[in-house]
C-alpha cells in the first residue's frame, strides 16, 4: 500500500498532510511514502529527512496522485489534479465538504473513497482525529496574538511609580474551542476577559477559564444534540445587539469565533455597534472567511474605521504552520490507523463505525 501528498498551493495553504513523525509511523506499519520534491522545505523540513526514513520523492505529480493508494492532503485539490484519480483509490484531507459539496459527491461516484475530516463526529473516539479541534485551538491562541500585537496599549495592569495601566479588556464572541482558547491566552497575558455565547453550556467552561460569561437575558439554549450552535431567533438576535452594544463601550479587544457549521457566520457586531468601541480598539474576525461576525471585515485585510481596527486573515493557521501541520498529520495518521486492516494490510470500509460512516463523502 502507498500513501501519497503533493505540495498544496503555497499561495493559501503552507500547512502539510505529512511529517517526518507521522511519515515514520506509517512506514511502521508497512505503508510505502510518496510526496513532492520539497514538500516541507518551506517550514525547514527537508527532503532528506524524509528520505532518511524511507520515503520516496517525485516531481511528477501524475505519479503521485495516480500512483498511491491513498491520498493525503491539507485542502482540497483544484480539478486538474482531481482529474489524475482512479479508482478505488482513497483521498482524505479538509476538502471544504460544505462548499464542494457537489463536486465531491461526482468523485466519489468515480468510485473514490473520499474522507472530508471536518464531518467527524464530536465523539470521544474520533478526539485524536479532530483536526476542527486541533486547528481552532492554534486559531483562537494566534488571534490573541495577532490583535494584541495591533493594539498600542500594554495588556496586563501595570502598577508603577509613574502611575498606573489598566489592564485591556477583551470579549471573545463565541466560546468553542477557538474561543476557550482565545480566553485561556488572554488571561494568561494579563487581560481582563468577558466571553458570550449561544450554548448555555460553555457559561461553566469560560468561568473555569477565569473569564466572565455574559448571558443574553431571557434566552433559550441554542445548542443541538451533536453540540453545535443554531440558528439565533430574531428576538435573541436583538437581545444580543443590546447586550453586545453596552459591553462594547468597555472593551479593548474583540475576538469573534461564532459559528453556525455549514452556513454563512452569523452577523453580530453590526456597522453601527463599531462605534461604541473606544478609537485604538481592535477586533480581530476568526469568522471572516465564513463571511464574518462583523459588517466590516474584509478577508485579508486590515479595515479602520473611526480609529477601530478590524481584521480578519484567510488562514491564520498559516502564521503557525509547523504547530498546526505537527498536529493536523497527527490527526490525519489517526484515522487512517482507524480505517487500515492491519491482518489483511487493506482499507476497510467499514461503514458500521460511526467515525467512517460520518466522514465519507456519499
Ligand atoms: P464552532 O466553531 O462551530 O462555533 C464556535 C462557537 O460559536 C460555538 O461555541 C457556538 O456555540 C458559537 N456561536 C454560534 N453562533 C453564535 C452566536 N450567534 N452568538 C454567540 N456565539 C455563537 O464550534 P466548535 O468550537 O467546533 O465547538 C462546537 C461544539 O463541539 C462545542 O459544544 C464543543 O464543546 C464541542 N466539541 C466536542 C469535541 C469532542 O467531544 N470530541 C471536540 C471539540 C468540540
Amino acid at each position: 500500500m502507498r500513501i501519497g501528498s503533493v505540495l498544496e498551493n503555497q499561495q493559501n495553504e503552507k500547512r502539510i498532510a505529512v511529517t517526518p513523525e507521522t511519515a515514520k509511523k506509517y512506514i511502521s506499519l508497512g505503508f510505502d511514502l510518496i510526496l513532492s520534491k520539497n514538500y516541507g522545505s518551506h517550514l525547514g523540513i527537508y527532503d532528506e529527512e524524509y528520505l532518511d526514513l524511507g520515503v520516496k520523492f517525485s516531481s511528477d505529480e501524475k505519479e503521485i496522485l495516480n500512483g498511491s493508494d491513498i491520498i493525503l492532503q491539507v485542502a482540497m485539490l483544484p480539478e486538474d489534479k482531481c482529474s489524475l484519480f482512479r479508482e478505488s483509490q482513497t483521498f482524505i484531507g479538509a476538502l471544504n465538504p460544505y462548499s464542494n459539496k457537489d463536486y465531491l459527491e461526482n468523485l466519489a461516484k468515480k468510485k473514490i473513497n473520499i474522507f472530508s475530516l471536518e464531518l467527524l463526529p464530536r465523539i470521544t473516539r474520533a478526539q485524536s482525529m479532530d483536526i476542527l479541534s486541533s486547528q481552532a485551538n492554534l486559531a483562537g491562541y494566534k488571534a490573541v496574538i495577532e490583535s494584541f500585537a495591533n493594539f498600542q496599549k500594554a495588556i496586563p495592569m501595570m502598577m508603577t511609580a509613574a502611575g498606573t495601566v489598566p489592564a485591556a479588556k477583551v470579549l471573545v464572541i463565541g466560546a468553542g474551542v477557538a474561543g476557550l482558547q482565545a480566553i485561556a491566552t488572554a488571561k494568561r497575558m494579563g487581560a481582563i476577559v468577558f466571553a458570550t455565547d449561544v450554548r448555555t453550556a460553555s457559561k461553566e467552561q469560560v468561568e473555569s477559564l477565569g473569564g466572565k460569561f455574559l448571558s443574553v437575558e431571557g434566552s433559550e439554549n441554542l445548542e443541538t444534540e451533536g453540540g453545535y450552535a443554531k440558528e439565533a431567533s430574531e428576538d435573541f438576535k436583538t437581545r444580543q445587539e443590546d447586550l453586545l452594544s453596552e459591553t462594547l463601550k468597555k472593551i479593548d479587544i474583540v475576538i469573534c469565533t461564532a459559528l453556525i457549521p455549514g452556513k454563512k457566520a452569523p452577523l453580530i457586531i453590526k456597522d453601527n455597534m463599531i462605534s461604541n468601541l473606544q478609537p485604538g480598539s481592535v477586533i480581530y474576525d476568526l469568522a471572516a472567511i465564513q463571511g464574518g461576525n462583523t459588517a466590516l471585515t474584509e478577508v485579508d485585510n486590515i479595515i479602520e474605521k473611526n480609529g477601530v481596527k478590524i481584521m480578519g486573515e484567510s488562514n491564520i493557521l498559516n502564521k503557525l504552520p509547523i504547530s498546526a501541520s505537527t498536529l493536523y498529520a497527527k490527526n490525519i495518521f489517526n484515522f487512517v490507523d482507524n480505517l487500515f486492516d492491519k491482518e489483511n494490510k487493506k482499507i476497510n470500509i467499514n461503514l458500521d463505525d460511526e467515525i467512517i460512516n460520518k466522514t465519507i463523502i456519499k
